[in-house]
C-alpha cells in the first residue's frame, strides 16, 4: 500500500429498525433552536416527520421549520436556508431527507456564520471555513440510500440559472455529528430513485478502485462491497421490502463513501463530473447521469488501466478467465457490469434521460476536467464520451 494519509471520522452513527429511539440521546448534546430541513413531501407522507416531530417536541426543541429542500439543492435554496437559520438564530440543523438534504444542510450550517460570498468561497474556490469560524452541527436521519452524505463532509449545489452543478468536500467540521439509519425508512423510496441510488454506491467505490495498481486493501474492501452490492440489489428490485437487502445497501452505501475506501488511493472521480453536468442539464436522478455514461467511460479507461480491470472482471464478477486474454478478461467484466445495470433497470444512454445532441457543447463546458485515473482527459474526450454515450 503506497501514499500517507491520515484517518478520522467524527460521525456518530445509530443503525437498524430501532434507531430513531437514539434522536432522543443525542439531542441533548445540541442547542434548544432546530433548523429541520426537509424535502417534498414524501417524509410527511411516509410518517417519519410525524415521529420526528414528536421526538423534538417532547425535548423541547423549538422548530423552525425549512421545507421543500429540492433533489439536487439550488443555490437559490441554499440562500434561502442560510437567511432563514440567521433570521431564527438556530443552534443545530437536523436532515431528515436523502442526500439532497443531508448535502444541503452542510452547506447551509458552512454558510451562515461566512461573512464573505460562501458560494465563491466554498463551492468556487473549493475553500473550507475559515479556522476559528462558528459552524451549526449538523445530524442526519437518513431516507435514502445512495450518496454516503451521512458521513462524510460532501455537499453538491446546482447553480440552476447557470446549468452548473458542482461539489465541495468540506473537512471534518462539517461531517454529520450523528446520523441515524434505519433501513425501514428506505422502503418507500420510488423505483428510479432507489436504482440511482444502486448506481451511485456502485460508482463511489468504482471511482476509488480504479486508480492506481498497487497492492491496497482499500481494493479488498471495495471488491467485498461491490459484491454485497450486487447481491443485495437483486434482491431488493424483486422485493423492495426485503429488510436484510435494504440494510446491507444501507451499510454498503456509507461505507462506499464515508473516507475509508480512499485511504492511500489517488482516485478518480470523472464518471461523477461528467454526471454532474449531465445532471445540470437533464435534472435526471443522480446515480441515472452516472449510470448513462459509465460504459463509455470505463471503456476507455480499460486499456490504461488493464491490470485493475482484469482483477475487477475476476473478483467482483467471478469472470474465471481460462484461455482468455487479459483483454478478453476485463470486457467480460464490463459486459457483466452492464449486464447486471440492465437486469437491474439502469439507463445505459444520456438520451434515455432527457440529453439531446445539441446540450453537448454546454454539459462538455460544466463538466469540470482534471486529469485522474487511469486517464488524463480533456475537454475532446468529455465531448467523445458523451456522443458514444447518446
Ligand atoms: O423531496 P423528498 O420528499 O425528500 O423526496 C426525495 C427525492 O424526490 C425522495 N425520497 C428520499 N427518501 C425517500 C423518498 N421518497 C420516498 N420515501 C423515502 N424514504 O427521493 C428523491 C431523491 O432524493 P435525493 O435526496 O435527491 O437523492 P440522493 O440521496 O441520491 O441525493 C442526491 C444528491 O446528492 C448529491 C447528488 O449530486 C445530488 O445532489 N451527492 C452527494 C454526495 C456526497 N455528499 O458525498 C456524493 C454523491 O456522489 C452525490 O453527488
Ligand atoms: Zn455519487
Amino acid at each position: 500500500m503506497q501514499g500517507n494519509f491520515s484517518y478520522h471520522n467524527p460521525t456518530k452513527l445509530y443503525f437498524g429498525d430501532e434507531s430513531l429511539n437514539y434522536l432522543k440521546d443525542e439531542m441533548k448534546n445540541f442547542g434548544p433552536v432546530v433548523l429541520l430541513n426537509y424535502g417534498s413531501g414524501s417524509v410527511k407522507r411516509n410518517g417519519i416527520y410525524d415521529q420526528v416531530v414528536a421526538i423534538l417536541k417532547a425535548a423541547g426543541k423549538t422548530i423552525v421549520e425549512n421545507p421543500d429542500v429540492m433533489s439536487n439543492p439550488t443555490l437559490e435554496k441554499l440562500h434561502e436556508g442560510v437567511k432563514i437559520a440567521r433570521e431564527n438564530n438556530v443552534d443545530w440543523i437536523l436532515a431528515l431527507g436523502g442526500g439532497s438534504v443531508c448535502d444541503y444542510s452542510k452547506g447551509v450550517a458552512a454558510s451562515v456564520f461566512y461573512e464573505g460570498d460562501y458560494w465563491n468561497q466554498f463551492w468556487l474556490n473549493q475553500q473550507n471555513p475559515p479556522v476559528g469560524q462558528k459552524i451549526l452541527p449538523v445530524g442526519c436521519i437518513l431516507t435514502m440510500a445512495g450518496t454516503g452524505s451521512e458521513m462524510n463532509g460532501g455537499c453538491v449545489i446546482t447553480d440552476a440559472e447557470k446549468n452548473f452543478k458542482v461539489g465541495h468536500v468540506f473537512d471534518d467540521r462539517l461531517m454529520p455529528k450523528f446520523s441515524i439509519l434505519n433501513p425501514k425508512f428506505t422502503m418507500t423510496v420510488p423505483d428510479n430513485q432507489m436504482k440511482a441510488g444502486l448506481y451511485d454506491i456502485m460508482n463511489h467505490i468504482m471511482e476509488q478502485y480504479f486508480s492506481d495498481f498497487d497492492d491496497n486493501t482499500s481494493d479488498y474492501l471495495s471488491e467485498g462491497l461491490m459484491r454485497s452490492l450486487i447481491t443485495a440489489s437483486r434482491i431488493v428490485v424483486k422485493n423492495p421490502q426485503d429488510y436484510e437487502a435494504r440494510s446491507n445497501i444501507m451499510w454498503t452505501a456509507t461505507w462506499a463513501l464515508n473516507t475509508l475506501l480512499k485511504c492511500g488511493k489517488s482516485q478518480d472521480w470523472m464518471v461523477h463530473m461528467i454526471g454532474h453536468s449531465v445532471g445540470a442539464w437533464t435534472h435526471a436522478p443522480h446515480g441515472y447521469c452516472l449510470a448513462a455514461v459509465s460504459m463509455a467511460y470505463y471503456r476507455r479507461a480499460m486499456k490504461p488501466g488493464l491490470p485493475k480491470f482484469v482483477r475487477f472482471a475476476k473478483n467482483v464478477w467471478d469472470i474465471q478467465g481460462n484461455g482468455m486474454t487479459d483483454e478478453q478478461i476485463a470486457e467480460a467484466g464490463l459486459e457483466a457490469l452492464k449486464a447486471w445495470m440492465l437486469e437491474i433497470g439502469l439507463p445505459l444512454t444520456i438520451s434515455e434521460i432527457g440529453a439531446t445532441t445539441d446540450m453537448i457543447p454546454g454539459i462538455t463546458k460544466g463538466t469540470i476536467c482534471y486529469p485522474a485515473g487511469y486517464m488524463d482527459l480533456k475537454s475532446e474526450d468529455i465531448t467523445e464520451i458523451l456522443q458514444e454515450s447518446m
